[in-house]
């Protein structure tokens, strides 16, 4: 044997124990099966399920700091079973993030956006990232009820019920890159001519979000609103600036509108996202509209939202 490879036989033997399939196996096999879908609980003698690491729609949804903090600390802290115990004193932080890496990579099916593009929801930007929501918003005095649902990889449809209308939005993820952090996604919003609305409205639009260097998160959509009749009616820009620290993120949008024939609006919304549960999945967000540009009178209003991320967990875990 030559001596380059026996080098590498070295390096394989020293790598072997701490990669993360075999940390997989030593630590997490007796409750979570050989190939991450869970054993019976009653043969692991656990009150809840172990969940389903390699099921793809699961491992893909949330960012991976979510499960290195659930492995470090135990899923007793993000409001989950006492029975996923903690393993931050026994190891190292490199030994979690190889374990987690290696259970990421279980789902094994290209074309999944990852969870570290799910960017905190602002007030007027699309997510681009798709999702499974209930967000309730409130905005000056009227609400707005709006249901997301996830189809497949990168598919999803929403209904949104105001007390004047309906709309119904269908999107399609048609970009990302982890590397790059940035994903994008085209969508088109159709408002049928139902209570208030008188014609038939089609809004194409494209929205992006990215993080660049892992600092500031920035979200924006290009939106062209087109009327039954009317054609082509406005165009519509939207930017957003936020950080998530810890459980807050604050961002301040801008929503630029150029309604064709009248008057351009610009209007800022600074606003604060707060994460609730403990689990992530049932947040918050207060903020304003405040009209800088555009014709008078416009007055500033409050908005508020709450969502659930019914994808992730029952409304009532987590906590
Ligand atoms: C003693 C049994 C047991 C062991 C050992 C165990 N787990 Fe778990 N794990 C569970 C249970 C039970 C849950 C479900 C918790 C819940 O939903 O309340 C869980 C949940 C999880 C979750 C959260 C999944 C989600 O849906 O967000 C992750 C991630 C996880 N385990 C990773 C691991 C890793 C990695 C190891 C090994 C280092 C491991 N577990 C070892 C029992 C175990």
């Amino acid at each position: 044997m030559n001596s380059a490879l026996l080098l590498a036989f070295a390096t394989l033997a020293q790598a072997a124990p701490d990669s993360g399939a075999v940390l997989y196996q030593s630590w997490c096999k007796p409750c979570h099966g050989a190939d991450g879908r869970g054993i019976s609980s009653t043969a692991a003698r656990l009150q809840v399920p172990a969940a389903n690491l390699a099921e793809c729609k699961t491992s893909t949804a949330e960012p991976e700091a979510r499960w290195i903090g659930i492995v470090t600390r135990g899923a007793a802290e993000y409001g989950l079973s006492l029975d996923m115990p903690a393993f931050g004193d026994a190891t190292t932080a490199d030994q979690i993030r190889m374990v987690v890496r290696y259970i990421r990579s279980l789902c094994g099916e290209p074309g999944w956006p990852p969870g570290d593009l799910n960017f905190p929801r602002p007030f007027l930007v699309e997510k681009a990232f798709p999702e499974n929501e209930w967000v309730l918003t409130e905005e000056g005095r009227s609400q707005t009820l709006l249901y997301e649902h996830r189809l497949g990889k990168r598919f999803q449809m929403e209904a949104e019920a105001r007390s004047d209308g309906v709309t119904t939005v269908l999107k399609y993820n048609f970009w990302y890159s982890l590397e790059r952090r940035a994903l994008a996604t085209l969508g088109i919003e159709a408002t049928p001519p139902l209570g208030r609305a008188a014609r038939w409205a089609v809004e194409p639009f494209l929205a992006f979000g990215a993080n660049p260097g892992r600092s500031l998160v920035v979200q924006g959509q290009i939106t062209s609103a087109w009327e039954e009749t009317q054609g082509v009616t406005a165009f519509s820009y939207r930017l957003g600036v936020g950080k998530q620290v810890g459980r807050v993120a604050p961002m301040l949008e801008a929503g630029w509108t150029v309604p064709r024939g009248r008057e351009r609006t610009l209007s800022l919304y600074p606003q604060l996202w707060v994460q609730l549960s403990r689990l992530g999945h049932v947040a918050a967000s207060l903020g304003a509209e405040l009209p800088t540009v555009g014709p008078e009178p416009r007055h500033p209003r409050l908005i508020a939202f709450a969502l659930w991320d019914f994808g992730d967990a029952p409304l009532l875990r987590g906590w």
